[in-house]
């Protein structure tokens, strides 16, 4: 059973739709107050502000960004700090995903998957950082788990998660003693929305190649998480694999 932490605000990137929105929702539920950060997603962004309001009066607010502008990053902070009064996690949630055979590598791809999944997470956590220390706050990434033997032609979104493990290890040591920063790696968890991004025997491998022999589901996320922020205070610098198993068929 989850532990009420009233009065403390989460800041969720990407956390409009599939396994951010979940993240929202379930953090919400535990008494945090939620900002939702969403890029194209404004209809589930504003649908699931207004759920969670209904739910609880001024708990929840969104905020919209485009994280490869580097000029939002630092507002997408000050304004977070603004609504609540306070930041206590910054979870970098927000990545693209998509292959990248060396062949077809070019800058905007490389902008954008290293953007998303590294430079972000990198400056959300300098600018976020004064505010984390305040309040002895933490910082996830969301890792995955795959980045261990990684997909081929997924070049970029690979090193760009690798970085984010390397990250997370880094600002560690760099945020220790007043913040904990650690990271949540994913196994299989929603299939992508595009349908033709994976065939079903692609999908059945990956399923027969985890230990628990199915794909995971966005709870599962959201309460290792939640273990992080609220019960793990001795932990940092960790990356805590949720992953069905899978990294030892990596
Ligand atoms: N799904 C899985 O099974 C799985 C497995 C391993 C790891 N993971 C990791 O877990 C996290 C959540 O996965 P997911 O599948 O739920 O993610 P997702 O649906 O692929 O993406 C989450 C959100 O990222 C936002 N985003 C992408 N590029 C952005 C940008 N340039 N600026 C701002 N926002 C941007 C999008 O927001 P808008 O929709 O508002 O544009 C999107 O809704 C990701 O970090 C992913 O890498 C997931």
């Amino acid at each position: 059973m989850a532990k009420n932490i009233i009065n403390k605000t989460v800041l969720i990137t990407g956390g409009a739709k599939r396994i951010g929105a979940h993240i929202s929702e379930f953090l919400h539920g535990t008494g945090m107050n939620v900002i939702i950060h969403y890029r194209n997603s404004a209809s589930s962004a504003k649908k699931l502000k207004s759920k969670l309001n209904k739910k609880r009066v001024n708990s929840a607010e969104i905020l919209q960004a485009d994280l490869l502008d580097k000029d939002s990053l630092s507002p997408l902070i000050e304004n977070s700090v603004k609504i609540f009064g306070r930041l206590d996690c910054l979870i970098n949630n927000a990545s693209s995903y998509y292959p990248t055979p060396l062949l077809k590598i070019n800058e905007d791809s490389w902008e954008e998957l290293m953007g998303s999944n590294l430079k972000a997470p990198l400056f959300l956590s300098k600018f976020a950082a004064p505010y984390l220390k305040e309040v002895n706050g933490s910082i996830i990434n969301i890792t995955d788990t795959h980045i261990k033997s990684p997909k081929k032609s997924y070049i970029i979104y690979s090193i760009a998660k690798s970085g984010l493990v390397t990250l997370t290890h880094s600002l560690a040591q760099e945020l220790a003693p007043e913040v904990r920063v650690n990271a949540v790696a994913p196994g299989p968890i929603l299939w992508p929305d595009d349908k033709n991004e994976f065939s079903d025997i692609y999908k059945a491998k990956v399923v027969k190649e985890t230990l628990l022999k199915k794909t995971g589901d966005p709870s599962n996320i959201s309460e290792a998480v939640y273990f992080l922020i609220a019960k793990g205070l001795y932990t940092t610098g960790h990356v805590l694999e949720v992953d069905g198993g899978r990294s030892f068929s990596l």
